[in-house]
């Protein structure tokens, strides 16, 4: 397929695009996108995704101890993913850091904003008063689509990620509920 036709193939299905909380049968599909925008070794902290094991065991833990989490579906594939985990910490509790990704074909077609609206709303609704996160400072997209949502930055975690030998700087970025 030509990479026309494939952009075209992704427009399209990006319209019958579902965002739903994540479910059992969602777990392979969520592991599986984790591991692609992993292995792009540039935008999340791990350059793989854990084992199938390990990720469903945090996902369902995380899931009672308050998380919320929804995944972007189309036509039955995970393409994306945006949750928010509560801190363990009993004075921590609540605050939550979020992760969210969506494969590459898909972006920029206003499915982050989507699963993040919805990621945000379910929050407040669970109790959930501030959400935060940590973004490569060089990750404009990212901090574009963050400031958006009324993130603001907190402050330079210097020499944060270090990826292929080379260290980055990363904002704290956080919200507060409404
Ligand atoms: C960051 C990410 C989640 C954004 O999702 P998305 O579906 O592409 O975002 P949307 O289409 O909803 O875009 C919303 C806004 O974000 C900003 N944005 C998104 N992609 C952008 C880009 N390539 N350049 C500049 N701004 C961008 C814009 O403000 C955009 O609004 P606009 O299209 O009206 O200008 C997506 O690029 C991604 O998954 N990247 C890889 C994983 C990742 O970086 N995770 C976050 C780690 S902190």
């Amino acid at each position: 397929m030509s990479s026309e036709s494939w952009s075209a193939t992704a427009t399209s299905a990006a319209a019958n695009i579902e965002i739903v909380p994540i479910g059992r049968t969602h777990l392979a599909g969520f592991h599986a996108a984790v591991d692609k925008i992993a292995k792009e070794r540039r935008y999340l902290t791990m350059l793989e995704a854990p084992s199938f094991t390990r990720t469903r065991r945090v996902v369902l833990e995380s899931l009672k101890a308050g998380a919320v989490h929804v995944v972007a579906v189309v036509e039955g594939e995970v393409i994306g993913w945006c949750d928010l985990r509560p801190k363990t910490a009993a004075t921590l509790r609540h605050s939550a850091v979020l992760g969210m990704g969506i494969v590459a074909a898909y972006r920029r077609r206003g499915i982050g904003s989507r699963m993040l609206a919805t990621t945000l709303e379910l929050a407040w609704a669970h109790g959930i008063r501030r959400a935060e996160l940590n973004v490569r400072v060089d990750h404009a997209p990212a901090i574009a689509l963050y400031r958006r949502f009324g993130f603001v930055e907190e402050g330079t975690c210097r020499n944060y990620i270090n990826i292929d030998g080379v260290d980055y700087d990363a904002l704290l970025m956080a919200r507060l509920a409404p």
